[in-house]
């Protein structure tokens, strides 16, 4: 098959992955949503709570009811294929997009010796693991203690993110990470939730009574997942957000990123019973915002090299503030090249020709950089000319003749 071919049904399967995602996120978020607003039901003893909603030009009454084994409705709906779904094609594009090219966009040459394949297996068997420890947790005497339990899965998350962060490249950590909630919160669907409402409809259909211990494990596993759907969503669209995964401290800012997420979703969930729930979310969004903005004005790890000059350091400025820097990071992004150790070396263009990265290809790339577009990369830069002034330009050039050096 020719790589247009691949490339193609690359296309396909990442429309379907996000149709199907937003199906189940959608379903998550209206199913959790509805149990949190049902009303108690006091003279129905069968009543697990009831309420009515106005959608469509008419009004839905629902009801969560304990079930009658004499009396089981049909058709009965279940929701799980969303789920699936969505986990068949992430799993297929993230073997046909990066299991295949393990080499290049799994991992970084530079801070590792590992080759694709490794990556490829690291990658596969941390998605199976995972989800035996999460289980197990979940299994063991400590689910009797949430708060405990989560905080042992957080810790294993961490030091496994911090462990990875060694080899893998900043786009792949957190693409990674995604990967493996994901694959959890499937697995939990498919190996948990349904198994455990097959068990009890068996029950039922046998006549005994609705045994709603069941259900309550099955509730307790897809909260869990609810309150990751936040980080899961952040962390699969993150590769256009190089800004954060491709900084020095790209931990850190998902560490805040992922916290942030979280307790503005529980606060969506109590936005019933806790009046000033919408502060606390405008807080958190403020704290947090102003959090990332500290950790990427840190300085970044010292290296090895010969000093900055000061016209290279007030290049550094004009990068940071005119913008370059959303696009440019250290590393290699879908986005754009890094202009690290760029100078001076042989740079193939878009039309097949090879030139040197010199000082007059550096200026001319930042005037009009869809003049001569980097192969591999959509001639997405805006041009300069006329925003930055010569000087401007030359001090930019300094930086990107430094970041050569380091
Ligand atoms: C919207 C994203 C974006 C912004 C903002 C941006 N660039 Fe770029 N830049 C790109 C892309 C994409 C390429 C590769 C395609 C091309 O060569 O035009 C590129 C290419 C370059 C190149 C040539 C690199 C090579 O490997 O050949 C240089 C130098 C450069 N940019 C410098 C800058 C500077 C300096 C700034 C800020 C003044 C800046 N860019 C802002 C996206 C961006």
């Amino acid at each position: 098959m020719s790589s247009e071919v691949i490339e193609f049904f690359n296309v396909v399967f990442r429309f379907a992955h996000v149709i199907a995602a937003i199906m189940w996120i959608g379903d998550s978020l209206l199913f959790v949503w509805m149990e949190q607003n049902l009303i108690k039901d006091e003279k129905d003893p069968k009543s697990l709570g009831r309420m009515n909603m106005l959608h469509g030009g008419g009004v839905f009454y629902l009801q969560k009811r304990v079930l009658d084994p004499l009396n089981l409705p049909k058709p009965l709906h279940v929701f799980k294929w969303q789920s699936y779904t969505t986990w068949l094609t992430g799993f297929t594009l993230l073997v046909s997009t990066f299991y295949t090219r393990s080499g290049t966009l799994l991992l970084d040459p530079s801070k590792t010796d590992l080759v694709g394949w490794q990556a490829s297996v690291i990658s596969f068997v941390s998605l199976v693991l995972f989800w035996v420890i999460y289980d197990q947790v979940w299994q063991s005497p400590l689910k009797k203690y949430p708060v405990v339990a989560v905080g042992v899965l957080v810790a294993v998350f961490l030091l496994y993110a911090n462990w990875i962060n060694g080899f893998f490249n900043g786009r792949f950590v957190y693409l990674q990470l995604g990967v493996m909630l994901a694959t959890t919160m499937t697995a939990n669907v498919f190996l948990r939730i349904i198994p455990n409402q097959k068990k009890f409809m068996k029950e039922l259909a046998e006549g005994k009574p609705h045994n709603l211990e069941y259900g309550r494990q099955a509730k307790l596993r897809s909260m869990m997942n609810h309150y990751v759907t936040f980080p899961v969503i952040f962390l699969m669209l993150s590769s256009h957000a190089p800004v954060t995964y491709g900084d020095d401290h790209n931990l850190l800012i998902m560490c805040i990123i992922i916290f942030g997420l979280v307790v503005i979703k529980w606060m969506m969930n109590l936005y019933h019973s806790f009046s000033e729930w919408v502060y606390v979310a405008i807080a958190t969004f403020v704290l947090c915002t102003f959090g990332v903005v500290g950790v990427k004005s840190l300085p970044a790890p010292i290296t090895e090299g010969p000093p900055m000059s000061a016209m290279a350091e007030s290049g550094q400025k004009v990068f940071n503030n005119k913008g370059c820097m959303a696009c440019h990071q250290p590393v290699d992004s879908s986005i754009a090249p890094s202009l690290h150790g760029l100078y001076m070396t042989e740079r193939e263009l878009a039309t097949g020709e090879m030139i040197l990265a010199d000082e007059a290809y550096i200026e001319e790339s930042i005037l009009y950089s869809n003049k001569k577009v980097a192969k591999g990369y959509a001639p997405a830069m805006p041009g300069f000319a006329g925003v930055l002034s010569d000087e401007e330009v030359a001090e930019l050039t300094e930086y990107i003749k430094f970041l050569a050096q380091n």
